[in-house]
């Protein structure tokens, strides 16, 4: 097979022209670059599985604050690592990393090992994560396949398969690994890894990608037919629900609030929160009878979750201290709020600013 023939898959252009690129105008100071440490690398790999770059940032340097290292991480509570994820959202994210934290801890003396075939192995570690690991700080040829690049890899290659269907995906990952560059492995797949990822999120973006401005242009079939948008093919669409909770905020005079821990499997599993009722009635029935009158309904917050939409209801009450134990004995003040981790809706409500 000459070049001319099948330049796609044969002259590596793909892979020098990410590499290049991303030397040249790829992101070169985001949190958790220009480091090779795996620790690091994980962390934001994980934080920016659901979320965006600028929200990860805060939330990375603190957390990397608090547990600067794995076996910090892997010697603290659950609550504490819950209360500093609190916002980000994705919460079985956070439960995995601190049980992946503790099985590194254990099982490899406190080291992150270095494929992305025994990474794959841990909590929380899909494999697109596991070879963005072993690729950028173990320089491994290894390739990823998150969203972002599905959508470079399938316009360049005009891959028209199904995603929705688990051979295409196979095959896709397979088209994914002919591609990496097979030089020069310890500076080019760091970069070629993070030039993938740069293109996806600048450049080759879903709608109204800037094709003028990419370095694939001139191979990309998807390109060329004009047709950049209509990839890649995914026929089956996320079905999504709506849920109506009402949420009981229950205040003292002296500023307690009463909080339960959510539990497991469930929305915010293992965070505290208002207590949450399927409807105003079963709310309304929680609290003593003489306090059922001094509702006050707050308007209705909406919280999308990837496959469904919150519909929370909020319903204050003022309650006499005298009345606390009736509803239990889980009472906290304002510090002890601070501490805890609350989901983002919740937080936002009980404190405005
Ligand atoms: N999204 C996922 N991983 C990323 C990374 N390393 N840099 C920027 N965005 C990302």
């Amino acid at each position: 097979m000459t070049l001319t023939h099948n330049p796609v898959l044969c002259d590596r252009f793909l892979a020098h022209a990410v590499v290049q690129w991303q030397n040249q105008f790829g992101r070169h100071d985001l949190p958790w670059q220009n480091t090779r440490d795996p620790y690091r690398v994980w962390l934001s790999e994980i934080m920016l599985q659901q979320t965006q770059v600028v929200t990860v940032c805060d939330y990375y340097l603190r957390f990397l604050g608090r547990f600067p290292d794995v076996l910090t991480l892997a010697n603290a509570s659950l609550d504490d690592v819950l209360a500093l994820w609190a916002g980000l959202g994705y919460y079985s994210r956070a439960r995995n990393l601190h049980r992946c934290a503790q099985q590194v801890a254990s099982v490899y003396d406190g080291h992150f090992p270095q494929t992305a075939l025994q990474l794959e192995t841990l909590p929380g570690i899909g494999r697109s994560t596991a070879a963005a690991i072993a690729s950028l700080c173990f320089a491994q040829r290894t390739a990823i396949l998150d969203g972002n690049v599905k959508r470079v890899l399938t316009r360049y290659l005009g891959f028209a398969g199904d995603l929705a269907l688990t051979p295409q995906v196979r095959r896709l990952w397979d088209e994914a690994t002919q591609q990496l560059p097979v030089e020069a492995l310890s500076i080019n797949m760091p970069r070629y890894t993070q030039g993938m990822m740069d293109l996806g999120a600048s450049i080759c973006s879903s709608r109204q990608p800037r094709c003028c401005d990419c370095p694939l242009a001139s191979r990309c079939v998807a390109h060329k037919l004009g047709k950049a948008e209509q990839f890649p093919v995914l026929t089956r669409k996320l079905k999504r629900t709506a849920q109506s909770l009402w949420l009981l905020w229950a205040q003292t005079p002296d500023d307690m609030i009463y909080l339960t821990r959510r539990p497991t499997p469930g929305v915010w599993a293992g965070l505290y929160a208002l207590p949450m009722f399927e409807d105003r009635a079963a709310l309304q029935a929680a609290l003593p009878a003489k306090l059922q009158q001094a509702l006050l309904d707050m308007p209705v917050i909406k919280h999308v979750l990837t496959h469904k939409d919150l519909y929370l209801h909020p319903v204050f009450v003022l309650l006499p201290s005298r009345f606390k134990e009736q509803l239990g004995a889980d009472w906290y003040g304002p510090a002890q709020r601070q501490k805890l981790g609350l989901p983002a809706p919740v937080k936002k409500l009980l404190n405005p600013v």
